[in-house]
């Protein structure tokens, strides 16, 4: 029988997923205090639904960006989804185009940009990872201008690798035949051989740049036309300065509970974080959205949109593009469900009473 929410998508994917793959997605850093904490102050935020409205008829889209998608729901970037199935990131967007939504493509993908951006016609943003080498890093920036993504998402909190302590104790790395596609280029497509542990953290250890600042984010404007959107901010001192520097939005997160365990859980940064920016940008979210009555929590509390990154990875397992299909219909299903049952007929009626 065919999932019927989110959380099945996950069970069916960790029996068709090898150990190592699913503890990959799945994992979170250290105790998993924040993993936990993303999807557990969901389940703790009451909403105080709105009666005799009339919602006969609903309208779930929102614009992000210019980009007016079908419901306040995006795709995260997440890395190499061919440990998922064999058409992998293809696969994810695809289903993305269909569901009617943006798909953001993460630097650390299993196929090159190029390919990605030309196998579906849907919105794409470019999760850029700045590395050591700059001159690769510029590479990715044209790349991504060149294949039409409309945004780069910059994300900011991976200064140091997250100890997943899974992957270590798996010594994570990529199958036979698998690489960071989009670095072949620059011969940064491979783990480093021969080390115990995560092959990934190794990877991100010798690659990454861990001395970036505000200046970094003034650099990349300077190098691109694009608009700019920083991942990885829950202090709203941080939202501020992003604000300051010229972030066309700011996404809260925390990695999905992968980097700083005790980081809070993002939907209770949110209601700080959209205070401090002050309508000034876009703020969006994610991290522990599993249903659709977290996606109205998150907009009743400020967030234009939310990213949904391991339930896509689940349903790629489940069924490839089908299956993250289903999920994002599943989802938007249920949030036009939540949408009636809290009295809003539009996306713009969804405002903090609900969350009083
Ligand atoms: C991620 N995330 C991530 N973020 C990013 O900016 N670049 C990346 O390559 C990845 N890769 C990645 C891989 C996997 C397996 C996971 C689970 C996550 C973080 C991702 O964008 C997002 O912040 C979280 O996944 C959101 O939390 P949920 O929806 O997974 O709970
Ligand atoms: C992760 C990366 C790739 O969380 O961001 O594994």
């Amino acid at each position: 029988m065919d999932p019927v929410n989110l959380a099945e998508y996950e069970d069916v994917a960790r029996g068709k997923l090898a150990r190592e793959a699913y503890d990959y997605y799945a994992g979170g850093a250290n105790d998993g205090i924040t993993l936990r904490a993303n999807v557990e102050a969901y389940g703790k935020l009451p909403l105080y639904h709105r009666v005799l409205r009339d919602v006969a008829a609903r309208d779930t889209s929102v614009e992000v960006l210019g980009e007016r998608i079908s419901f306040p729901v995006m795709v995260a970037p997440t890395a190499f989804h061919r440990l998922a199935c064999a058409h992998g990131e293809c696969a994810t967007a695809r289903a993305a185009a269909r569901a009617g939504t943006i798909m953001v493509m993460s630097t650390l993908s299993n196929t090159v940009i190029e390919e990605v951006a030309a196998v579906a016609d849907g919105p794409k943003w470019f999760q850029l990872y700045i590395y050591k080498d700059r001159g690769a890093t510029l590479d990715l920036v044209r790349r991504a201008e060149e294949s039409g993504c409309r945004a780069l998402v910059l994300t900011v909190d991976t200064a140091l690798w997250g100890r997943r302590e899974a992957d270590v104790r798996n010594n994570f790395t990529l199958p036979d035949g698998l690489t960071v596609a989009n670095l072949a280029a620059h011969a940064k497509q491979n783990f480093p051989a021969g080390l115990a542990g995560s092959g990934l953290a190794a990877y991100a250890a010798a690659m990454l740049d861990p001395s970036l600042t505000w200046k970094d984010l003034e650099w990349l404007h300077g190098q691109t036309k694009l608009p700019v959107v920083l991942k990885g901010v829950v202090h709203p001192d941080d939202a501020r300065a992003a604000v300051e520097h010229g972030a066309a939005a700011v996404i809260v997160s925390n990695h999905g509970g992968r980097q700083l365990d005790s980081s809070p859980a993002t939907i209770d940064a949110l209601p700080v974080v959209a205070e401090a920016v002050g309508g000034k940008v876009p703020v969006l979210v994610d991290g522990g959205v599993r249903r659709g009555t977290d996606v109205i929590k998150a907009l009743a509390l400020g967030a234009r949109a939310v990213l949904i990154g391991r339930p896509i990875l689940w349903g790629l397992a489940a069924d490839g593009e089908e299956g993250a299909y289903r999920v994002l219909e599943l989802l938007k299903s249920e949030f036009d469900l939540a949408m009636a049952l809290c009295g809003a007929r539009t996306v713009g009626e969804i405002n903090r009473p609900l969350v009083m």
